[in-house]
């Protein structure tokens, strides 16, 4: 029974984090399209501390950032600086 409540639980911890993803998710391609490709933001890795002076900066040019934490999260769980930077995108031949 004790198992029974433990997955319970884990399963509910694995929702709750995907939603909070989402919302970052969500609220990145909301407030970071106005100005640039998401490409731009997508192919950095940063660390939190990164992100975060990142946001910043984009603010002071800028953006209108509303729900900042859930995107901050987002940033630095799918972007970290521990991640391989991905090899550049082409668009040159315009099949992208
Ligand atoms: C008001 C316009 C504006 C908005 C909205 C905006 N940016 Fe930017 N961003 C810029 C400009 C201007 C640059 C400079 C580079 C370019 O356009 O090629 C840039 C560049 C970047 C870069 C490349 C590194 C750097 O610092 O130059 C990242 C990463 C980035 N933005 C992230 C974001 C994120 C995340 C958001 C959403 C919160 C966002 N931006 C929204 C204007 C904006």
């Amino acid at each position: 029974m004790r198992t029974v409540w433990l997955a319970a639980a884990v399963a509910l911890g694995a929702a709750a984090q995907g939603q909070d993803t989402a919302a970052g998710k969500q609220e990145m391609q909301r407030g970071c399209v106005p100005c640039h490709s998401l490409r731009l933001v997508e192919s950095q890795r940063l660390s939190a501390a990164a992100w975060s002076k990142e946001l910043d900066k984009m603010e002071r040019w800028g953006a209108i950032i509303k729900n900042r934490q859930a995107l901050l999260d987002y940033l630095a769980q799918e972007y970290p600086d521990t991640k391989p930077v991905p090899k550049p995108e082409r668009s040159g031949d315009g099949s992208k």
